[in-house]
């Protein structure tokens, strides 16, 4: 076989397999969303104690809940006793404990067990050592991530640390205050993609000209196709007669109060991997969560968040919320229609990365040096 050589203007991607084989897709299970910070759920959806929601980290189930001390838990959605899952709705409410369906071992909001069927004739079964075995949890942006993994990475290092690297310190995020804002508006998407396909998706613009039509509209600079992520601390300005970040370009909501001025009328995207997507306006905040359920299929939770006012007041945020949810659709549309050609032939080898994208060849080694694999020459 002759190795062709790459024009210097492209670099190669990852190999076609990488997006279609489910033992990859296994690997990064394993190494990737079990091993880091994955977030779960937005706080206000586990605002009071016995609040639940399951979420499938990896292959595992996680319970996540709030104790009465207010502090959030994670578990391991399995039962001590044999095994059967304990929860199984999305979310719901618990009063003070969880009840297994099978033999009713019962857990309290603290993982112990406090109830079993002639639990009192088995004096010698420890209630904390045949609790619900817990993962490490924290809430930072109003939202909860756990992890995982027996010793976790640092959560200032690999998740606070991503936003520094893209907007340069921790301060200018912390001006959209994130944790107070109220959900205005929910979506979830389920994407017929490899959850790699909508993060490369995301980290680049050379397809917004194509693609995005209402959004370069309002980011004239992305019509260029240079991402907003591209450079440290840029965030991508409003056009000059766009009055906020809206599907025509009508004024917005309330701008966030700790907005700074180099920060109002400008969009700033940041990516936290391996599956948190924030986008920043003056206005309100784009939180997109990715669950990968398959080497094939994403589910991706986006929320929309906006001053508590405005939500609380009922205020118009259609116009606000149709632009990302146009954005979303027109993406998850172009990662579905590339999904396919991952298993062509054409693709073993993997396609080519032009200079706008050439970040995204970061992405990719950091994907091979998580599973261990390195790329073939
Ligand atoms: S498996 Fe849960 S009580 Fe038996
Ligand atoms: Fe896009």
């Amino acid at each position: 076989m002759t190795s062709t050589r790459l024009p210097d203007s492209l670099i190669p991607t990852l190999p076609g397999s990488a997006y279609t084989d489910p033992g990859i897709f296994a690997q990064e299970q394993e190494h990737i969303f079990e091993m880091m910070w994955f977030c779960v759920a937005r706080s206000s959806d586990l605002a009071t104690p016995g609040a639940f929601r399951t979420v499938d980290v990896g292959r595992e189930s996680i319970l996540v809940t709030r104790a009465r001390d207010t502090s959030i838990r994670a578990y391991f959605n399995v039962c001590r006793h044999r095994g059967a899952r304990l929860c199984t709705d999305e979310a719901g409410e618990v009063r003070r404990a969880f009840q297994c369906p099978y033999h009713a071992w019962t857990y309290d909001l603290d993982g112990k067990l406090v109830a079993a069927p002639n639990l009192t004739r088995m004096p010698d079964v420890g209630r904390t050592e045949y609790g619900l075995v817990g993962v490490a949890a924290r809430e930072w942006l109003g939202y909860v991530w756990v992890c995982l993994a027996e010793n976790p990475p640092s959560f200032e290092k690999d998740v606070i640390g991503a936003v520094v690297e893209r907007l340069g310190d921790v301060e200018s995020i912390e001006h959209y205050d994130i944790a107070n804002l109220s959900v205005g508006r929910r979506i979830v998407y389920d994407v017929k993609a490899n959850w790699k396909l909508i993060v490369e998706n995301f980290m680049e613009c050379y397809h917004c000209a194509t693609i995005h039509p209402e959004l370069t509209e309002v980011l004239p600079e992305f019509a260029d196709g240079y991402a907003a992520q591209y450079y440290v601390g840029h965030g991508a300005q409003f056009g000059a007669e766009v009055r906020g970040f809206t599907v025509d370009g009508s004024a917005g909501l309330d701008r966030i109060p700790g907005v700074s001025e180099d920060q109002d009328r400008r969009y700033y995207a940041i990516t936290v991997k391996p599956q948190v997507f924030v986008n920043l306006v003056p206005d309100h905040v784009i939180f997109h969560r990715m669950y990968p359920m398959a080497h094939d299929r994403t589910v991706v939770e986006c929320d929309w968040l906006y001053l508590p006012h405005v939500v609380a007041s009922g205020k118009d945020v259609r116009r606000s919320v149709e632009l990302f949810d146009r954005v979303n659709r027109q993406d998850f549309e172009a990662c579905e229609r590339t999904q396919p050609g991952m298993s062509s032939r054409l693709y073993a080898k993997g396609g080519v990365l032009v200079p706008s994208e050439h970040h995204i060849g970061a992405f990719h080694a950091w994907v091979n040096e998580r599973l261990g694999t390195r790329r073939p020459e």
